[in-house]
This record gives structure tokens, C-alpha cells and sequence, in this order.
């Protein structure tokens, strides 16, 4: 066990307050806003996601004063947390939405969102998923694969109805990050070619219902580099220079941010300044699809220490989260870092912080400094308000993890934790095997 004193604090400390302007310590505890963790641990017990409605608000208004001279609309991508209270929020501040599956749309409508705010993206929507879509009055539906383009036209022929269409170009840039996050190349998945939608282009705009109005583009997520973004937006102002009628150009989202001291977040002034330069090359409406850098940084996941052992030279805490309620370090290696919640005072001991969960990849965070801790002291994991709750499961029977908006004093729980009843509600053992006996 390696203690570690006085200034390693800052590995911690000083991370929130330079990056979470609504998370800090307040005699000695962790608040959020007006709001003591402890308060609602008390109430609902742990884990549960918590945000900031006052980090959400700075969040959105500072993106949007950054290109206010840009002209550009900021469209949440909702995939990044689909919370009810969250797209209300934002939708409220003036924000559309990138949504990516028929569910997503359904939630943006349900938080009050207009349809004609609502951008449709994603490789692989379903005929349902178009119908449904077209027949809310989408605003527009970016179309990632000739297949798409040819359901789309049958579906409007078969109902008679109008589709507002882009093209989303795979431009063949890495945008580097993590691998599984980079959508970029021209070998993924995502996009198209300028030369296949130099070709659909005109058979769109032959087309009576079709309505082609734009182009779009979306290189990764996590992205740091300015220029990764220049290269990819040249090239996708040299293919709307060669098509006629190009009225709306989608740039995507991707913003980094910085999830420990070290790292630096996308250089906002340079984005802005890019965007500003694109709104001098072209006369086409502008919009950005960011989700992370919107909402990670206004939530932690809460959570109770479980136990405290060691393992080997390794300290382990025991926490009663796990990566069913946040994936991103098993999925991507991703480093979040950990506040306690009663502020720490050497010595800090190095700490690898794992969940209850049968896998030895349930880890939520290694190699972090932390101070002695008893059992139901609680550690808040920073920087989950994107791509936590949403990529949630109930894997090892474990129930769906709630979530808490904090606005200055006051809060409230905006998902629920379910019961296991409810967990179970949509199974059934049937009728088919109402000869197996259980012993
Ligand atoms: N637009 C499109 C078409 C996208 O596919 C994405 C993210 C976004 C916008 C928003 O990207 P953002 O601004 O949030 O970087 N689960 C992963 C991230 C997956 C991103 C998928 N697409 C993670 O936890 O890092």
C-alpha cells in the first residue's frame, strides 16, 4: 500500500474546480451546487447519476455564445444522455436534437421538443423507424447508404410522402481516439463517398418527393485537434460546391473534453474561429450535432463503498457501482476520475476501484489517490454525465441506476430506481413449458 501526501490532493481537488464549475467542496463535502451528495445518498440510497441543471445551462449557453456570430444551430446529440429532464432542459435553452432510433425521437417529443428541431442520423434505421419519423415531421433524415436512400424513396412513393433528406459524406478522416469511438474512415461503417452522393444527389433532386437539402458529416467522438475537423469540413465544402442546391450543411459533433488535468480539452476559440471561416465559404444553414461535451461534465455517478481490500500490492475499493451503470471504463478504457465525497487528507493511497459485478474487467477506475475510506462512505466518479446512464443494463440482475437533477437548492429524481418486480416485468416463463418442474 503506497500512501502518497500533501500536494497529490491536487490530482483530485484542483480537477474540480477547474473543470465542474457546479461540483465542489463545501465544508469539507462534496456538493453539488447548493446540494450535499450525502442529502440525496440519504434518500435514495446508492448508486444514482447526478447532474447540474445551472453546468447543463453554462454548458449549452457558452457553446452557443461561441458561434453566436456563426449563425450555427446546435443540435444536442441526445444519444449522449436521453434523459427526459436533460433534452427538456436543453430543448428549452433553444437546442435541436440529433437522435439516432424512433426511441430517441419519441423522448425528444415526450421532453417537448418540435419535430421540425429534429435531425434523424444512424446507419441502420428500420422501415418503422423512417415512417415514423417522416409521418412526425422530421426535420431532416441523413441517409448513410444507398440501401437507405432507396427504402426512403419507396416509402415515400408508397405513402405519398414528402422527405426532407441529407447525405452524410465519410470524408476518409481518422479523427484518432479511441477505436471504437472513430467514425471517420473511409473502411467504417458510417457515411458515404463523394462519389456515390454526387450520384443519389441527382436522383434526389429528380426525384418529386424527395427533398435533398444538405449535406452532413460526424468523423468521431473525443476529438482534440482542430484541424482533424478542418480537413474533414474542406472536403466537404468542395462536395457541396460540386452539387446544386446544397441549402443545409450538418458538421457534427465529437467535441473533447478533458477528463483529468493533463488532458487538454477541444480548443473552443479555434472551433469557433473554423466555423467561422466555413460561414464565410458558404451560404448554407450550419448546425452541430455535440453531445459530450454538453452533458459529461455536469454529472458524477454516485456511489457507497462497499469494502476496502487488498489484493496482492493492489488496494482495492469495493464500490456498489459498477460497469452496468458505467461501461466507459470497460468498454474504452476510459479514466474518469474520483472524488471522495468527505474531502481528502493525506495520506492518499493508490487505489484501483471496482464493482460488485462477476468480471474481473469491473473496474471504474485504476491508479487513483485516495484516502482511507470506511464502508458507506461515498466517492462520486466525475465526468459521467455523457454516455453513462444511457449505456446502462441490469447484467448480474442488478437494477437499472436512477438519476437526480440538482438545480441550486433543490432537487429531484428524474428516473426512478425500479423494483425487481418491474425488472422482470417484461418476462415470462410460458405456457410451453408448463411441464418443466422447478425442484
Ligand atoms: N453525431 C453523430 C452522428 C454521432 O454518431 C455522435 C456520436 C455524435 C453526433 C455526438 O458525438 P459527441 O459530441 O458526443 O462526441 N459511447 C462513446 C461515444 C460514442 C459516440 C457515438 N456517436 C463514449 O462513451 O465515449
Amino acid at each position: 500500500m503506497r500512501a502518497q501526501g500533501g500536494s497529490d490532493t491536487s490530482r483530485y481537488g484542483r480537477g474540480v474546480r477547474r473543470q465542474l464549475t457546479a461540483f465542489e467542496y463545501r465544508n469539507e463535502r462534496l456538493h453539488v451546487e447548493d446540494v450535499d451528495l450525502a442529502t440525496i445518498a440519504r434518500e435514495i440510497g446508492t448508486p444514482f447519476y447526478c447532474y447540474s441543471a445551472t453546468a447543463l445551462r453554462r454548458r449549452f449557453l457558452h457553446l452557443r455564445n461561441m458561434l453566436a456570430g456563426t449563425g450555427t444551430s446546435v443540435l444536442y446529440a441526445v444519444k449522449a444522455n436521453s434523459n427526459l429532464a436533460v433534452v427538456h432542459l436543453l430543448g428549452g435553452l433553444g437546442a435541436g436534437a440529433d437522435v439516432v432510433s424512433a426511441g430517441e425521437i419519441h423522448r425528444c417529443l415526450a421532453a417537448g421538443l418540435g419535430a421540425n428541431t429534429i435531425v434523424f442520423s444512424g446507419v441502420g434505421k428500420s422501415r418503422d423507424e423512417i415512417v415514423f419519423a417522416l409521418e412526425n415531421g422530421i426535420r431532416q433524415i441523413n441517409i448513410e447508404s444507398e440501401g437507405e436512400f432507396d427504402r426512403i424513396l419507396k416509402i415515400c412513393d408508397e405513402f405519398d410522402m414528402e422527405a426532407p433528406v441529407a447525405f452524410r459524406f465519410n470524408p476518409d478522416v481518422d479523427a484518432g481516439g479511441h477505436e471504437k469511438i472513430s467514425t471517420g474512415r473511409q473502411t467504417d461503417k458510417f457515411g458515404l463517398p463523394a462519389a456515390t452522393i454526387r450520384h443519389l444527389w441527382s436522383r434526389a433532386r429528380a426525384h418529386p418527393l424527395i427533398r435533398p437539402v444538405g449535406l452532413a458529416v460526424h468523423i468521431g467522438s473525443q476529438i482534440h485537434d482542430v484541424g482533424l475537423y478542418r480537413t474533414a469540413f474542406d472536403r466537404l465544402l468542395d462536395l457541396a460546391d460540386a452539387l446544386d442546391g446544397v441549402s443545409s450543411l450538418d458538421l457534427g459533433g465529437g467535441l473533447g473534453i478533458a477528463y483529468h488535468e493533463e488532458e487538454e480539452a477541444i480548443d473552443l476559440d479555434g472551433y469557433a474561429r473554423l466555423l467561422a471561416d466555413i460561414r464565410r465559404r458558404t451560404d448554407a444553414e450550419l448546425a452541430i450535432e455535440p453531445g459530450r461535451w454538453l452533458v459529461a461534465s455536469a454529472g458524477v455517478l454516485v456511489t457507497g463503498v462497499n469494502t476496502v481490500k487488498q489484493a496482492g500490492s493492489k488496494r482495492i475499493v469495493i464500490v456498489d457501482a459498477a460497469m452496468n451503470d458505467l461501461v466507459r471504463p470497460t468498454l474504452y478504457d476510459a479514466r474518469h476520475p474520483v472524488w471522495p465525497h468527505r474531502e481528502a487528507t493525506p495520506p492518499l493511497f493508490d487505489s484501483v476501484v471496482a464493482g460488485p459485478v462477476c468480471e474481473s474487467g469491473d473496474v471504474l477506475a485504476h491508479d487513483v489517490l485516495l484516502p482511507g475510506l470506511d464502508d458507506g462512505d461515498l466517492l462520486a466518479i466525475g465526468h459521467a454525465g455523457a454516455y453513462g446512464a444511457v449505456m446502462a443494463s441490469g447484467y448480474n440482475g442488478r437494477l437499472l441506476v436512477p438519476e437526480v437533477m440538482v438545480d441550486q437548492d433543490r432537487h429531484a429524481v428524474v428516473r426512478r430506481r425500479p423494483g425487481h418486480d418491474e425488472m422482470m416485468a417484461l418476462e415470462t416463463v410460458p405456457d410451453l413449458q408448463r411441464h418443466d418442474t422447478v425442484r
